[in-house]
């Protein structure tokens, strides 16, 4: 980084998984499937629906809340809240930034969505620190998380097994003022020759929702699983390996993937020859949450005490757009 920049740490962060569990069988009632298959294929066992009752924003909120409560900073003097959503409360307008920023308390704040779907977290993560690097702002808010099971169709056996709910959220100061969590690196890429292979296909701005795309389902979300794989599997263990050049391995704490599919990870764990136990998993509980899975699994590894202080954790991720990010940190 630019030596005149401040270098950016992570003061404090905080998760919120839905309490409502939905296990393998229940997809049973809409189309042939199995546990078996489900478990083989992904690693899922169970993924955490949000409740009827339950919104979005309130988990993006309580993510928040528990984030300040631990990085000891009052909602007041927060400056800037960034969301990474693809499921926020709407199609859009008003980024739900704004109503995180509303339930917090968080009036000197400004507050805007991002999106980057999977890779989310990454990119406000890498938008956050910059803010923070130039001076500009002491405390930025940054949470990523999704309410997948609002965009899903129940009855598309290949996308509604593996998506999840939940959010996490980190807060950014100079490290000279929280001395943890120092972002070391970021990388960021897209690839839109490859837009088609997860979207929403109609109902965008593009194409008004009629009632035809509203039976067909097609406002919702569909993925061509098998070309994901194929380009998951490379560029997760490419983004591994780009955070890890140089660097002792023995210097490694962990890796925090996000929650692709557990074959994917376990194959590119392999192929970078790490011990599969630095490499955090967690998809068996909670799903694939999108642009919430890195910042969720980053939040149990530190409650867990998985990540040591000095030592370096690497987040990868791989998503829409097509994205990528990876990031690594000294804690
Ligand atoms: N239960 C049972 N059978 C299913 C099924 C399900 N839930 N979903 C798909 N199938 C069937 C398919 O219809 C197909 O049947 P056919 O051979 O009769 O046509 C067969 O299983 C194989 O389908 P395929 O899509 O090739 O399976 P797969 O091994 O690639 O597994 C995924 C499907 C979605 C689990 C897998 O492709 C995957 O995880 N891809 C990565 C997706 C991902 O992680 N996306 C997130 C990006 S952030």
């Amino acid at each position: 980084m630019n030596p005149s920049l401040i270098d950016v740490g992570i003061a404090g962060y905080g998760c919120s998984i839905p309490e409502r569990s939905v296990d393998n069988n229940y997809f049973t009632r809409f189309f042939e499937t199995s546990d078996e298959w489900i478990m083989q294929r992904t690693g899922i066992q169970a993924r955490r629906w949000l409740k009827d009752d339950e919104k979005p924003s309130d988990m993006f909120t309580a993510a928040s809340e528990r984030c300040l409560e631990k990085s000891g900073v009052n909602a007041e003097d927060v400056d800037l809240i960034i969301l990474a959503t693809v499921s926020g409360d709407h199609l859009g307008v008003p980024a739900t930034a704004c109503i995180v920023q509303d339930n917090i308390g968080a009036k000197n704040a400004a507050a805007f969505d991002i999106q980057a779907a999977c890779t989310g977290f990454l990119y406000a993560l890498s938008v956050g620190r910059q803010f923070v690097a130039t001076g500009a702002y002491k405390n930025v808010l940054v949470i990523g998380g999704e309410g997948l099971s609002r965009i899903i169709d129940i009855y598309d056996r290949g996308t509604s097994i593996i998506f999840g709910d939940g959010a996490g959220a980190v807060l950014l100061q100079p490290h000279e003022t929280c001395q943890q969590g120092l972002i070391e690196d970021i990388t960021l890429g897209a690839d839109g020759a490859g837009a088609q292979f997860i979207t929403r296909p109609r109902g965008g701005a593009m194409e008004q929702i009629t009632p035809d795309i509203l039976s067909e389902g097609t406002h919702q979300l569909r993925m061509k699983g098998r070309e994901v794989y194929r380009f998951a599997v490379s560029r997760m263990t490419e983004l591994m390996a780009w955070a890890m050049e140089g660097q002792d391995p023995e210097e490694l704490s962990i890796v925090v993937p996000h929650q692709v599919n557990k074959r994917i990870l376990e194959t590119a764990t392999a192929k970078l020859d790490l011990p599969p136990e630095k490499v955090y998993i967690n998809i068996d509980k909670y799903g694939n949450t999108s642009a919430g899975s890195v910042p969720v699994a980053l939040c149990e590894c530190l409650d867990a005490g998985k990540i040591e202080k000095g030592k370096l954790v690497v987040m990868a991720a791989f998503g829409a757009g097509l994205t990528w990010g990876g990031a690594r940190l000294r804690w």
